[in-house]
């Protein structure tokens, strides 16, 4: 940690991080079995192509998003430089897998070979609103480190 005491760690930390990620690995696990025991698997040029969709949004925007959340408090001692480093990559590896990598592209690209219409559902335009507020909340104005320096208030926040 930089230029200050280290933040005490909780005693239970240890166990709530590694149930959290027997969750998000039993979630993955589990997406992939239901794909590849129950949907055929996954291939990109055949009718399979949607199925990367939602292993891949499950991947992207839960497993790899929520644990970028996660490491400024499972790396609480760290420099805030490698942490911040940490999180920026989870972040564009999550968003290279579930937006410019195969998750989006995936349904938008299946639906337009097979010449169904796009956006036709509640899911379909709730995520989209997923990607719109994603992007609001990583814009530099809004994230910290990011954008131009902002006066500290209350001695600086967990993010600064
Ligand atoms: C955060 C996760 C997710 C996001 C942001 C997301 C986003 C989207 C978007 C934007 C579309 C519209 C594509 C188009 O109109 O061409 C779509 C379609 C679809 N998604 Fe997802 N999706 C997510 C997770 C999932 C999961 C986990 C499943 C299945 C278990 C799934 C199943 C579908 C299906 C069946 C369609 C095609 C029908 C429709 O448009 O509703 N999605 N998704």
């Amino acid at each position: 940690m930089e230029g200050g005491a280290a933040a005490a760690t909780p005693t239970a930390l240890p166990y709530y991080v590694a149930f959290s990620q027997l969750l998000g690995l039993t979630l993955v696990a589990m997406t992939g079995a239901w794909l590849g025991l129950y949907r055929g698997g996954i291939a990109w040029e055949s009718d399979l192509q949607f199925n990367a969709h939602p292993l891949c949004m499950v991947i992207g925007l839960i497993f790899l998003q929520g644990n970028a959340l996660l490491v400024y408090r499972v790396f609480r001692n760290e420099a805030k430089r490698t942490t911040k480093v940490l999180h920026g990559l989870l972040h564009i590896f999550a968003l290279v897998i579930a937006l410019v990598g195969p998750g989006l592209v995936a349904v938008f690209d299946y639906h337009r070979k097979k010449g169904y219409a796009d956006l036709y559902s509640l899911h379909s335009w709730c995520g989209i609103l997923v990607f719109v507020l994603y992007f609001v909340q990583v814009s530099p104005s809004n994230t910290p480190g990011l954008g131009p320096p902002t006066r500290e208030v209350g001695g600086g926040g967990e993010l600064g």
